[in-house]
């Protein structure tokens, strides 16, 4: 093992709006020893995430920023293939945050066994992972949808949307989806059962909504901020719940962020607006993984990967995700 080379994707200065290439250096690394405690993990899959943006930048977070110089942080998923932890022997597939490298080394903290007759390994970064985790617990828990009532989520065939969609539809609920461009909103449709999807690229999103929502929208499933949100607030039902999961339009902006104008409506509406966080609720992520599993089995929800090969993919594929360029949840084959 100790012959291999461990490729890494280091921060080399922190970006100012969108990440260019300059911002990562790509170096060659050697393997690292296992000390005891610890195990090492060849990482097969790498997540990439809306979330890398927040990670690399300087301020105040829910998590510290990765430093310059540093293996960008990346959930991943591996096979252990050197171990000194009695607990992750050698063979055992795994999940956790291994970074945009070969080899990831770790001591066991917030990693998760991965059981592969659920589902191949990508799917234990996509709807068995932290974007379906986040789908779950954001639509029933802090969304509190109930059957009957109308849904509406934004980025409706990303990693996250296109599960709340199908958990929406599967708990009796109208399903309006929006998404860019007319390939997305046909696939959110057609495939994911939602009644409808508003291409905001080409329409008004705040009329749209007026007109596929007549009594209003319950749950409002937010990923990505800005005028979408807006639109949003200004056709909301009494009582409705809005669930701030992301802004993906506000991340590479994040010193003049626009906030929402139509806030005055949670007042009249009576309804709330929420923000969370997937890791909250971690301690319940078994009866999800669970549920989610039995329904891709099942075939009533399914979950599409957009794949790229190799490392020296991740400075483009991180910028795929904010041009709408991935069509489902985006990992690095490695
Ligand atoms: N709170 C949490 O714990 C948590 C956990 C995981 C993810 N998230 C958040 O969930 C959201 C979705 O993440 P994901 O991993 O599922 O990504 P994703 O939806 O698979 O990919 C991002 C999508 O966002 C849309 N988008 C990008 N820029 C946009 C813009 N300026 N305006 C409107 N739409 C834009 C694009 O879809 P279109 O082509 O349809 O525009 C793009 O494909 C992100 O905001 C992420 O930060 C939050």
């Amino acid at each position: 093992m100790s012959l291999e080379v461990n490729l890494q994707v280091r921060l080399a200065k922190r970006p100012d709006g969108l990440p260019d290439d300059d911002c990562w250096s790509i170096v060659e690394h050697f393997v690292p020893e296992v000390g005891n405690g610890q195990f090492v993990v060849r990482n097969e899959f790498i997540s990439i995430d809306p979330a890398m943006r927040g990670w690399v930048s300087a301020g105040d977070s829910y998590i510290a920023p990765v430093a310059i110089g540093e293996v960008m942080r990346a959930r991943a998923v591996g096979e252990i293939v050197g171990s000194r932890h009695a607990a992750f022997p050698v063979g055992t597939k795994v999940m956790g945050f291994f970074g945009v490298q070969n080899f990831g080394l770790s001591n066991g903290q917030a990693v998760t066994r991965i059981d592969e007759a659920l589902a191949p390994m990508p799917q234990h970064l996509a709807a068995l992972g932290s974007p379906g985790m986040t789908a779950y617990f954001g639509l029933l828990h802090v969304g509190a949808c109930q059957a009957g009532e109308t849904v509406v989520v934004s980025a409706a065939s990303g990693a996250v949307g296109q599960i709340v969609a199908q958990i929406a539809r599967l708990k009796g609920c109208t399903v309006i989806g929006i998404a860019g461009g007319s390939d997305k909103c046909r696939f959110v449709v057609e495939q994911l059962g939602a009644q409808a999807c508003i291409d905001y690229k080409s329409v008004n999103v705040a009329s749209d909504l007026r007109s596929l929502c007549p009594q209003g929208i319950d749950v409002f499933f937010d990923n990505v901020g800005g005028d979408i949100l807006d639109a949003a607030l200004a056709n909301l039902a009494q009582h409705a719940r809005v669930v701030i999961c992301g802004a993906i339009s506000q991340y590479n902006n994040l010193d003049s962020v626009k906030g929402p104008k139509n806030y005055l409506s949670l007042i009249s509406k009576r309804a709330s607006m929420r923000g969370m966080l997937v890791t909250d609720f971690a301690d319940r992520n078994a009866i999800a993984v669970s549920e989610l599993a039995g329904w891709l089995r099942d075939g009533l929800v399914r979950s599409t990967l957009d794949v790229e090969a190799g490392l020296t993919r991740f400075p483009s594929a991180l910028r795929k995700l904010f041009a709408g360029a991935n069509f489902g949840k985006l990992v690095i084959e490695v």
